[in-house]
């Protein structure tokens, strides 16, 4: 396993441009299964999912090539519908198979992704939903075995805006008989660039990005080419970069609207931010000012997967901030190795509630990465502390980073990767 190692202290400055979104590009390849064509998909960020993604395609058969940060999938030679069990453990949004697999073969055999450390993550939510389309579900053995005679569109509201589960009735919808109509959905930018790319393909899918999106139903869907949207957690981790050593920042190559959430926090914080409709400068205040009141929501609310990175920044805030995660149960695995770098941080007993006490300085130590975007705000805080902070278990990092020591060395900080 490999380890970032950090010399904390410099303040970054520079620029930057942003890759294909990791949570965009997951969905997206799992939904070349259904043309049984050629999708030319670019700015393909060459991440450890990613990797993942593309066996599970060749697995079933699918031929791939990749050319730089293209990825050409050829899924006209797809035959099975059985997702290997090794791959699927791998990566837990493995489950957006179900909908891409169904949708092409009437059938899906996945094994159950399981929990991970961010709570028991379960997947009830899709299995109701695929349900509802027609779909007979036995689960055994940790094996989900997916059935459908017919695809038959109906309306399905969700009890939660489930990301992952919009995603996969998306999928399987595309090719029912009919409309559905998806009320309460997920409206994170990543369910419009999925919309996006499978109307690019002949689908016919509304609203993607609103609460309520409308699926109709086609019987043929023909060969693609499509750019993923820019990450927007990668942007956000890289503002706190600069944020958290007093420095200054310029992103390109993103979407300003999506981070707003973000932009808006680290405001709060004191940052100074201009943007434009595709880049971002962001320059530090002399000191950080503390959040009185920070919540994790669905989009357009403050995102989960940068509660990590803003506990790092707000962890030498000049005051008392109070972080509350709603989406995930779990999500805490970072707090104690900040802790162990000096950060005062008090959970609440049902684990959801940080109160985030400013230190003066963060101290280098060896810490490790339990999850991605913990493991990321534990480079943020190396970045910022006195001496040097080994982060180690680096491969959850590399699921969503590509070469984050690179980029950020780039801006001038002292970071390696050791194998
Ligand atoms: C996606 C993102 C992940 C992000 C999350 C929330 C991808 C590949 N991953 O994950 O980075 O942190 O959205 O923005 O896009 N839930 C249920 N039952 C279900 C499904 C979900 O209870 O059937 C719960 C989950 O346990 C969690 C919450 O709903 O507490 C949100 O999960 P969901 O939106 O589904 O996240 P993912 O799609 O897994």
């Amino acid at each position: 396993m490999g380890e970032y190692h950090v010399r904390g202290g410099n303040r970054l400055a520079g620029a930057l441009c942003i890759n294909g979104g990791k949570n965009a590009v997951l969905p997206i390849l799992a939904a070349t299964v259904l043309n049984g064509g050629t999708s030319v998909i670019h700015n393909c960020p060459m991440i450890s999912d990613t990797i993942v993604s593309i066996k599970m395609l060749e697995a079933i058969g699918c031929k791939v090539t990749i050319e730089n940060s293209t990825v050409t999938v050829d899924s006209a030679s797809a035959s099975s519908y059985e997702l290997p069990k090794d791959l699927a453990k791998e990566m837990r949004s493995s489950i957006i198979f179900l909908g891409g697999t169904l949708g092409r073969f009437a059938k899906a055999k996945i094994s159950h992704p399981g929990g991970c450390n961010l709570g028991v993550r379960p997947i009830d939510l899709h299995k109701k939903a695929l349900k509802a389309l027609g779909t007979e579900v036995i689960e055994e053995h940790g094996l989900i075995t997916c059935t459908a005679e017919r695809l038959i569109g109906t309306t399905i509201n969700l009890d939660f805006p489930s990301v992952g589960a919009t995603e996969n009735i998306m999928l399987a919808a595309s090719k029912s008989e009919g409309a559905t109509v998806i009320t309460n959905a997920a409206q994170e930018p990543e369910i419009a660039d999925l919309a996006g790319f499978l109307n690019s393909m002949g689908a016919d899918v509304r609203g993607a990005g609103t609460r309520e999106v409308v699926i109709t139903g086609v019987s043929r869907l023909h060969d693609a080419e499509y750019r993923v949207m820019p990450d927007r957690i990668v942007a956000g981790t890289y503002l706190v970069a600069a944020a958290i050593t007093g420095g200054e920042i310029e992103l390109t190559d993103i979407i300003t609207d999506h981070l707003e959430p973000v932009l808006s926090k680290l405001e709060e914080t004191g940052c100074i931010i201009r943007k434009a409709r595709a880049s971002i400068r962001l320059t530090a205040p002399k000191k950080l000012q503390p959040i009185a009141q920070m919540r994790t929501l669905p989009h357009p609310g403050f995102p989960t997967d940068m509660q990590p990175q803003m506990m790092a920044l707000l962890s030498l805030a000049a005051g008392t901030s109070v972080i509350t995660e709603t989406v995930f149960e779990a999500r805490t695995k970072h707090i104690s190795e900040l802790m162990r770098m000096g950060a005062d941080i008090i959970l609440s007993a049902d684990g959801r509630t940080s109160v985030v006490k400013g230190v003066n300085h963060l101290e280098g130590t060896s810490v490790e990465a339990h999850d991605l975007r913990g493991g990321a705000a534990l480079i943020l805080a190396g970045l910022a502390a006195e001496g040097k902070t080994v982060i180690t278990n680096s491969i959850h990092v590399q699921r969503g980073y590509e070469k984050i020591e690179y980029d950020l060395a780039l801006l001038g900080a002292e970071i390696s990767y050791w194998e």
